[in-house]
């Protein structure tokens, strides 16, 4: 699937599963995890150059927020250098953007993007065109979102978007049971154990707190956005798009 490391951290059935954490241990492994473990995840990074063509402004900013080893930033950079837009990445771990700014420098429009070591919460947003944030809200407290979502509409241009992918939950209990399963059956056809599913899950709960569609489209709605769609989804993943 790719090159890199692979995903083993949940394999082994010695001690307690402590809290899921980005630190060193996953982003040695990160892009053969997340590949292995989100489904439509290559595809939300496909989608991301036609999107910029759409909605990045000449001279404006692109924030990608959770940007982890870079991968939605180096797919708008090509656009970015051509509309001479400054990209940011952010991200609260030291360890993922370390590996993030080896990996970025690899890449010809490396000078496009800068890194910020930061809390979400704790950035100013502006002048942006485009902000992405690609499985990250699902790791920010329910009862900050909001707040953090006002924050991003405010910071954008008119005529600006925020690409959202998240893991969402499915109102019909047995649906929802259903997209969980086939989550499930997702992981074991990429190589993961049951064993590897049930301990990772146990380091997620309380960590990744996925919502409704409708708890998310009501609160881009209330945070400013005017428009709110999904763009694509894959089982129990998928990605919005609101306008300003
Ligand atoms: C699932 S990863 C995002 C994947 C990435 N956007 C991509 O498309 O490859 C979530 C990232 O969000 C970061 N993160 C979580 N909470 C954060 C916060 N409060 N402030 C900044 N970064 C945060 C994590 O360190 C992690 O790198």
């Amino acid at each position: 699937m790719n090159s890199t490391p692979r995903d083993t951290i949940y394999a082994s059935v010695k001690g307690k599963v402590d809290a899921f954490k980005f630190d060193q241990r996953v982003v040695s492994v990160f892009p053969d995890m997340i590949a292995r473990s989100v489904p439509g995840y290559q595809s939300t990074i496909e989608m991301l150059p036609a999107l910029a063509e759409l909605y990045l402004q000449r001279g404006a900013q692109v924030y990608d927020l959770g940007c982890s080893l870079g991968a939605s930033a180096l797919a708008v950079a090509p656009c970015a250098a051509k509309r001479n837009c400054k990209i940011i990445g952010i991200d609260n771990s030291a360890a993922m953007l370390k590996k993030c700014q080896q990996i970025i420098d690899q890449y010809s429009h490396s000078s496009f993007i800068d890194l910020l070591c930061a809390d979400l919460q704790d950035v100013e947003y502006r002048h942006a065109s485009m902000v992405i944030m690609n499985y990250t809200l699902q790791f920010i407290p329910i009862e900050q979102r909001l707040q953090l979502l006002t924050k991003i509409q405010q910071s954008l241009l008119p005529g600006g978007a925020l690409v959202l992918s998240e893991k969402i939950t499915f109102q019909n209990p047995k649906i929802n049971r259903d997209m969980i399963a086939l989550h499930q059956a997702f992981k074991r056809a990429n190589g993961y154990s049951d064993l590897e599913i049930s301990r990772k899950r146990a380091a997620l709960e309380n960590v990744l707190l996925p919502e409704h569609y409708s708890e998310h489209q009501e609160r881009l709605h209330s945070a400013g956005f005017s428009q709110v769609e999904i763009v694509c989804q894959t089982l129990n993943f998928c990605t919005m798009l609101a306008l300003k």
